[in-house]
């Protein structure tokens, strides 16, 4: 019996192409690219070269890459991260977040809340499933200090006002994360590179599970994750 798989946005099988592209780095070129000897500088250029496509897919630059796990890991530390740095450097405890982000959001917004005394506002969405600009925009406060609006629905697909939400937050000075997962692979990433952190996932586009990236804006670079990555030689 053939199996027909309808299910692509759950996950995909690994590519052949990004297999091949992978086995070298997975055997015998298997250094550690800290590594100061040869082994270890080859792996570096290769994830060097790595972070360059991924920057370039998404408009940014090298140095604003951070890898990771997958979606989940990027949307903890992109919702985590980013408030709790925000309200480190005088923003309010509060945030918006669509009602029907994935659970790796609303998690790590409820976490927020339970251990951080973030108020958290959860932006209604029509009876199409799009998120309600009006209502993010009449739910914003002078000191938000995050939004957080996926660019593309994993249930029903539909794709969400970004340039309403960011426009919005821009007015008060929120940062603005979106989890672009269902979105990367249809559309230009580089559309979303005006964002402060963006969301992507492997496993949906036909890599490994358990590989991930967050694109935070330059803003962040030093002081911030992409900054902290870089020091710890972000290399996963
Ligand atoms: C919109 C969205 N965000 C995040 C995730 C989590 O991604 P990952 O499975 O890579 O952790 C998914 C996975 O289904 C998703 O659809």
């Amino acid at each position: 019996m053939t199996l027909i798989d309808l299910d692509q946005a759950a996950t995909t099988a690994t590519r052949r192409d990004v297999l091949e592209a992978m086995w070298p780095w997975l055997t015998g070129e298997h250094g550690n690219p800290s590594s100061t000897h040869a082994l270890g500088r080859r792996a570096a250029d290769a994830l060097a070269d790595a972070r360059s496509r991924i920057a370039r897919i998404a408009g940014v630059r090298p140095a604003q890459v951070v890898f990771t796990s997958g979606g989940t890991e990027s949307d903890n530390l992109a919702i985590i991260g980013l408030t709790l740095a925000a309200i480190a450097r005088g923003r309010d405890r509060h945030i918006l977040v669509s009602a029907i982000e994935h659970e790796a959001v609303l998690e790590s917004a409820a976490y927020l809340e339970r251990w951080h005394g973030v108020e958290v506002t959860r932006i209604p969405v029509d009876a199409g499933g799009v998120v309600d600009a009006d209502a993010a925009r009449a739910a914003l406060r002078p000191g938000t200090a995050l939004v957080s609006v996926q660019a593309a629905n994993n249930e029903v697909g539909t794709l969400q006002p970004l340039d309403a939400v960011l426009a919005a937050a821009r007015t008060v000075g929120a940062l603005v994360h979106t989890d672009a997962v269902q979105y990367a692979g249809w559309y230009p990433l580089a559309g979303l590179a005006a964002l402060d952190a963006v969301t992507i996932s492997g496993h949906k586009l036909g890599a490994p599970k358990g590989v991930g990236a967050l694109a935070p804006d330059a803003r962040h670079d030093e002081r911030g994750m992409a900054g902290q990555a870089r020091r710890r030689g972000n290399s996963a």
